[in-house]
């Protein structure tokens, strides 16, 4: 099933709650969150008191995606705060396995990113402990940026990992998903869609969700 994760980063902070709403109603299924420490990425956001408040707003699951340093540390905190999914970078954690076992042992749903300059190859060992992958398609940090046409060829070789060693993960991508790029995605064989500036950043969050998720239905039935 084809999911569209609208990305908050790029949503107006002091009318949160209306946002969601809005995405919700354009079909939304999913709510990605972006948590910047300043540290793993040159850029500060939200933490655990803003996920807590989303939880309240909105029954969708919250997908958090911790762009920080330590994140074993954090993890709980997010769980507590109402996290659904969680998702730590390969290139954050030292001991990756560890920190998967971590996150699924509390109940959530865990999910590993890699970022632009990281092969698919480096998660072949631990893809049985991951609910999702996701493909970053920029450099993490910041919303608005433009799509690397290389992150489809990461997402075809994932596929073709998966099925090999009968895994079952699903696969997202974030970053630069727009009118012009969902399709390709799609066809590449993503599932999960994030998508920040497309959604938020002009116009109207509703309409260009369903507009986002209807373009992206059609191009599963072109998948070959
Ligand atoms: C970037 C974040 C993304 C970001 C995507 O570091 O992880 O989730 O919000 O935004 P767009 O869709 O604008 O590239
Ligand atoms: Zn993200």
């Amino acid at each position: 099933m084809i999911e569209l994760a609208p990305s908050i980063l790029s949503a107006d902070f002091a009318h949160l709650a209306e946002n969601v709403q809005a995405v919700v109603e354009g079909g939304a299924t999913l709510l990605h969150v972006d948590v910047m420490d300043g540290h793993f990425v040159p850029n500060i956001t939200i933490g655990p008191p803003v996920v807590a408040s989303l939880r309240k707003a909105t029954t969708l699951p919250l997908d958090v995606h911790l762009m920080i340093e330590n994140p074993d540390l954090y993890i709980p905190a997010f769980v507590d705060a109402g996290a659904d999914w969680i998702s730590v970078h390969q290139e954050a954690c030292v001991h990756l396995h560890r920190t998967l076992e971590h996150i699924r042992g509390q109940g959530v749903n865990a999910g590993v990113v890699i970022n632009p300059a990281t092969p698919v190859q480096t998660l072949e060992d631990v893809l049985n402990m991951a609910d999702h992958v996701l493909i970053m398609s920029v450099n993490p940090g910041f919303g608005g940026q433009k799509f690397i046409p290389h992150s489809l060829e990461k997402v075809r070789k994932l596929v073709r990992m998966r099925a090999a060693h009968n895994a079952n993960f699903r696969i997202e991508i974030d970053g630069g998903i727009g009118d012009d790029t969902i399709a390709d995605a799609v066809r590449a064989g993503v599932e999960v869609l994030v998508s920040g500036n497309a959604v938020f950043g002009h116009g109207n969050p509703r309409d260009n969700s369903q507009r986002l998720l209807k373009l992206a239905t059609e191009a599963t039935l072109q998948k070959v």
